[in-house]
């Protein structure tokens, strides 16, 4: 039995790759002039060929010469390859589309030019030609869904993206609260124990005096020691309470300026100052000397003051855990201009500075030189994307090793 199978002359390249193997199977194939190829033998095994060939799929095959029954059964064998292919393994390795509409071609074609071209060779050709425009309009339909697929995949991936940079601005928000309210409760303990201490010290001065005059032992040096001690005493709780007082003052408003979003008008350099305070705890026990020389007096900004602590608050953390060993002493210099309708902003520390390698990732999320310390690597991120975001500005680094650092920023919206 004999069944003769014709290629498309762009196929024969593939065809002829399988001739070996179609050899091997006890099929011959030949050379026919025009764009025919005849392949000799069972048709039906070559089904079980073209299971690990999907080149083979891409052949426009049709079946002449042959009996029904062997036409039928080979065009059985095929479908049935063709579905458990498309089912099993090449759904696997996401061709299915491709199999699904290959083998949609190959059945609409089969059929057809069983009972035609044999009759007319010609209308081979024109069937050709057709297919070769269906193929094409499939594999453009194909890419086109392909490209939505994409498209849609990453739009999900860009807003999940974006869902994860506000959940983490707002995680370093409440993170750098609850530093700051730790801190807080620590730095204002020192005044009001020393206040309470005092005030308990007066009163046993107060009572040891009552109980001299009650028994009548009162001497004129007497008198004057409670006047010394009160006075000194009462010195110390007005001194502390003072302390603590203006403690809270300035957290208050760091604290209350990191959540709620009301703009107010402040002047820049009385509010740098106030950071500063805030971060006091962070500070003491180092020698490091901030210079906020550099701040014209007569800036008065017009925004939520929140934004530009989280800034300096970054910043000045960054050069304590960064720029300067525990025990060095050094020097942060913060200075500002009013440049038409852009605040220029500069920060300067007198550090290590960063090494060229890195100077490039500083603003990069989750970038940190101190991840086995707990650095996060999100602090710059933050400062740039308030920079660039909120403010719509620009922010540059400056530094080599050792030479400290320097940024540049300039503020829109702000006056
Ligand atoms: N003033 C500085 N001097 C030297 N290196 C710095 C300075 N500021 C930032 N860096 C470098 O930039 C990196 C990124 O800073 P960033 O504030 O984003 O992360 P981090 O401070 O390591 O962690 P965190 O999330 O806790 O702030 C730091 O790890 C450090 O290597
Ligand atoms: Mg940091």
């Amino acid at each position: 039995m004999t069944t003769i199978i014709t290629a498309s002359i762009e196929r024969l390249e593939a065809i002829y790759t399988l001739r070996p193997k179609l050899y091997e199977l006890g099929m011959f194939v030949s050379n026919k002039p025009d764009f025919a190829v005849q392949l000799a033998g069972d048709f039906s095994t070559l089904g079980n060929y073209l299971l690990t060939v999907t080149d083979a799929f891409r052949f426009e095959i049709s079946l002449e010469k042959a009996d029904s029954a062997h036409v039928l059964r080979a065009s059985l064998t095929l479908e049935n390859h063709l579905e458990s292919l498309s089912q099993t393994e090449i759904r696997q390795t996401g061709f299915t589309h491709l199999i699904d509409a290959e083998s949609q071609i190959f059945r609409k074609h089969y059929r057809f030019t069983t009972n035609e071209v044999a009759a007319d060779p010609e209308a081979l050709k024109r069937i050709l030609s057709n297919k070769t425009k269906e193929e094409l309009f499939n594999d453009l339909n194909r890419k086109n869904i392909q490209l939505q697929v994409e498209i849609d995949e990453r739009i999900t991936a860009e807003e999940a993206l974006r869902e994860t940079q506000r959940d983490l601005v707002a995680a370093e928000k409440l993170a750098a609260l609850g530093g700051l309210v730790a801190g807080i409760a620590h730095e204002i303990n020192t005044p009001v124990g020393i206040g309470v201490t005092a005030a308990s010290h007066l009163r046993e001065t107060i009572d040891g005096f009552a109980t001299l005059c009650a028994e009548g032992k009162l001497k004129r040096s007497d008198l004057d020691a409670l006047i010394n001690s009160v006075r000194d005493l009462n010195g110390m709780v007005e001194e502390n309470l003072q302390r603590a007082s203006s403690l809270i003052k300035s957290f208050k408003e760091v604290a209350v300026d990191q959540t709620a979003e009301d703009e107010r008008e402040f002047l820049l350099k009385q509010y740098v100052n106030q950071v500063v305070i805030s971060l006091s705890p962070k500070l003491r026990n180092r020698s490091i000397e901030i210079v906020l020389d550099g701040i014209d007096e007569s800036i008065s900004l017009k925004t939520t003051p929140g934004p530009i602590s989280q800034i300096l608050t970054n910043l000045i953390m960054n050069s304590l855990v960064h720029a300067f060993d525990a025990n060095q002493s050094g020097k942060i210099e913060i200075s500002a201009f009013r440049d038409l309708d852009v605040l220029q902003l500069t920060y300067a520390d007198s550090g290590k500075g960063i090494a060229a390698e890195n100077l490039e990732k500083i603003f990069d999320p989750f970038f940190t030189t101190k991840r086995s310390h707990g650095g996060s690597g999100l602090g710059m991120h933050l400062v740039y994307n308030i920079v660039t975001k909120k403010y719509l500005g620009q922010i540059k680094c400056e530094s080599e090793p050792n030479q400290g650092v320097i940024f540049h920023m300039s503020l829109h919206n702000v006056f």
